[in-house]
């Protein structure tokens, strides 16, 4: 028997690398999973490649920063499922790397409202039914860049810190009520948001050498202790960030 079984999961940003990883280790623990992406061919894509798991994948194009596509998304999977158990909010972007003093406030306003208010939207949709049957369990994906600044990276640093102090406000909250809220920061995992980072093999090779842990993070390593945090097995685990980052801010 799975981890997940009977359980009923959306993943945000499910298309590709990490949040793909999160819904296939989910749909193999026996969870039922509604994943999106902005591109139709990509939620396409991504749930063709998810089939034949324990658990049932299905998706819908949604782009988070949009408040008609996330009432669309929790629609679709209430009707699809009935109920939804688990909330990972995975989908961020970040629209520009450079000094502080360069952002406009255009580029603030698009990082906040995709990369925060998403997550601030979704739980309200989706916690209060969470909050009436006793139980659920948010999984918010922040970034070591959100516990210590990444370099050039004002915005994205930001809104992932203040992921982690919404994790635990709501996890403050909602704990009594049964539902359970913890974060991810991982630290370099090899995906398309990160390329700029790994590509190189000479930037990877040295970037690598400052971690404990010295290989390329892989989107399946965050999606295992996603699987822990949706379980039942850390009932007893709430408001906290785990980093899966090799070691990386050990060694900074
Ligand atoms: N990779 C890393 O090294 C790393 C490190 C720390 C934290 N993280 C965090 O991990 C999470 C996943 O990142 P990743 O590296 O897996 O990124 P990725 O490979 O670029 O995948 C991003 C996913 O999110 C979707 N997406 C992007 N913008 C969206 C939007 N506005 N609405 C809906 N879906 C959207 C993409 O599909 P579409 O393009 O079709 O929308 C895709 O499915 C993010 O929260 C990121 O900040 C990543």
């Amino acid at each position: 028997m799975g981890r997940l079984e009977a359980k009923a999961a959306i993943v945000t940003g499910g298309t590709r690398g990490i949040g793909s990883a999160i819904a296939r280790s989910f749909a193999r623990e026996g969870a039922d999973v509604m994943l999106c992406g902005r591109k139709p061919d990509g939620v396409q894509k991504a749930v063709a490649e998810l089939q034949g798991l324990a658990g049932r994948v299905t998706g819908i194009p949604c782009h988070v920063g949009k408040p008609e596509d996330l009432n669309t998304l929790v629609e679709t999977a209430m009707r699809e499922f009935g109920k939804v158990d688990i909330l990972v909010n995975n989908a961020a972007t970040n629209v520009a790397q450079g000094p502080c003093l360069t952002f406009d406030e255009g580029q603030f306003d698009k990082m906040v409202e995709v990369n925060l208010k998403s997550t601030f939207r979704l739980v309200k949709l989706v916690a209060p039914a969470m909050i009436e049957r006793g139980g659920g369990s948010i999984i918010n994906i922040a970034s070591i860049a959100g516990i210590r600044p990444q370099f050039e990276s004002l915005l994205y640093s930001m809104t992932k810190a203040a992921l982690i102090m919404m994790t635990k406000s709501y996890a403050v909250e909602f704990g009594p009520r049964g539902v359970r809220v913890n974060a991810i920061a991982p630290g370099l995992i090899q995906t398309v948001l990160s390329e700029f980072f790994w590509k190189d093999p000479e930037k990877s090779a040295k970037l690598m050498s400052l971690q404990p842990i010295q290989h390329l993070g892989q989107p399946a390593e965050v999606a295992e202790i996603a699987v822990m945090l949706a379980a039942e097995e850390s009932s007893y685990l709430t408001g906290q960030t785990i980093t899966v980052d090799g070691g990386r801010l050990l060694a900074w």
